[in-house]
């Protein structure tokens, strides 16, 4: 039943982001060379918010460079971008069947987007969840690399997939496991540690875009907040310091090293000499990233090609397991 298959994805939101990258695609690369991996372009989540639904040719293909600039092998790992696989927005509805309001009702991500006018957040933006469980399930998905505001979405669909074998007195779906990686899978804020980095905080000065400059990744890194304590030497001198935590993780995740070796090298020393080197490590990693990204979206015709090739490796496994899923709820066919 256990087919070992990797399934995560990124929304097309435009402007990707350091987050983005330690969070989720870094992550991903490592992973394709263990496991068969499904690394998917997730558009009709996009469509939730209304900010999002601009542009969303463009930033499927940023997120598709991305992917690929940062080292996922489309010989290795199916990439696609979801809109072109019909059956994920099939499953949705099927799950949805089997999804109790009340288990809708408790997702914190709805609670913090809808706001506090919950009667104008649009129906998609409260069943997204019930969608990404069929993200995963249509592969019948075993492992989900996620970060950790994901993780209460994942609980969720092995809920959904338990609920429909139960159902249906058979095991057709695995249930599926969160893979927790690196210890940067929760990138925060540069001005504000206690908040997530996110493409919509309105200072550009929070976030490091995978587009930035030379130039505007220094100032953003010198410009990061800390405090005014030495630099920890354990991770007791971390506790209630979170923007010196975020960057000593940022540290870490990019040059996978271990917490205790970075804060040893640098006890002592002041923030402006840990800040230097880590501008010089973002920016040989981003610079090269960035480069290939342009190079990827300039020439004509590439993307397109290992998406469409993504698209008919992943339609030829969902319309596979969609026949088998009607064939369980035994609905009607010619
Ligand atoms: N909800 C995820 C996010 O916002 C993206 C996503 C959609 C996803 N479907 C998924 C992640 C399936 C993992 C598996 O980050």
């Amino acid at each position: 039943m256990n087919n070992g298959l990797v399934f995560s994805g990124v929304q097309p939101t435009g402007n990707l982001h350091l987050g983005n990258y330690l969070g989720a695609i870094k992550n991903w690369v490592d992973l394709q060379n263990k496991k068969k991996c499904i690394f998917c372009i997730v558009d009709l989540h996009a469509i939730t918010v209304s900010e999002n639904r601009k542009k969303l040719k463009e930033n499927s293909k940023e997120v598709a460079a991305a992917y690929l600039a940062s080292g996922i092998d489309p010989k290795k790992s199916i990439i696609f971008v979801q809109s072109n696989v019909t059956g994920h927005s099939e499953l949705a509805w099927i799950l949805s069947c089997h999804t109790p309001i009340g288990w809708l009702n408790r997702m914190t991500q709805f609670k913090d987007k809808a706001g506090k006018n919950k009667e104008k957040a649009p129906l998609g933006l409260y069943s997204y969840p019930v969608l990404m469980a069929a993200d995963i399930l249509l592969y019948k998905s075993s492992y989900v690399p996620v970060g950790e505001d994901q993780k209460q979405h994942l609980e969720l669909c092995r809920d959904i997939a338990q609920s429909f074998n139960r159902y249906y007195e058979n095991e057709f779906f695995p249930i599926p496991e969160p893979i927790i990686t690196g210890s940067a899978t929760r990138v925060m804020s540069l001005k504000d540690g206690t908040k997530k980095m996110s493409k919509s905080d309105p200072s550009d000065y929070s976030r490091i875009n995978l587009t930035d400059s030379t130039d505007e990744l220094r100032k953003k890194i010198l410009k990061a907040k800390t405090d005014s304590l030495p630099f920890p030497d354990s991770d007791q001198n971390i506790e209630n310091r979170p923007e010196v935590n975020n960057l000593i993780n940022i540290f870490c995740a990019m040059t996978d090293s271990r917490k205790e070796l970075v804060l040893k090298d640098y006890s002592g020393k002041d923030f402006k000499k840990f800040k230097e080197d880590l501008c010089e490590i973002v920016n040989q990693k981003i610079s090269v990233i960035s480069a290939e990204m342009k190079k990827l979206l300039e020439e004509k015709g590439y993307l397109d090609s290992i998406l469409n090739d993504g698209i008919k490796k992943a339609n030829e496994i969902a319309l596979d397991n969609i026949k088998e899923i009607k064939k369980i709820i035994s609905f009607y066919r010619i």
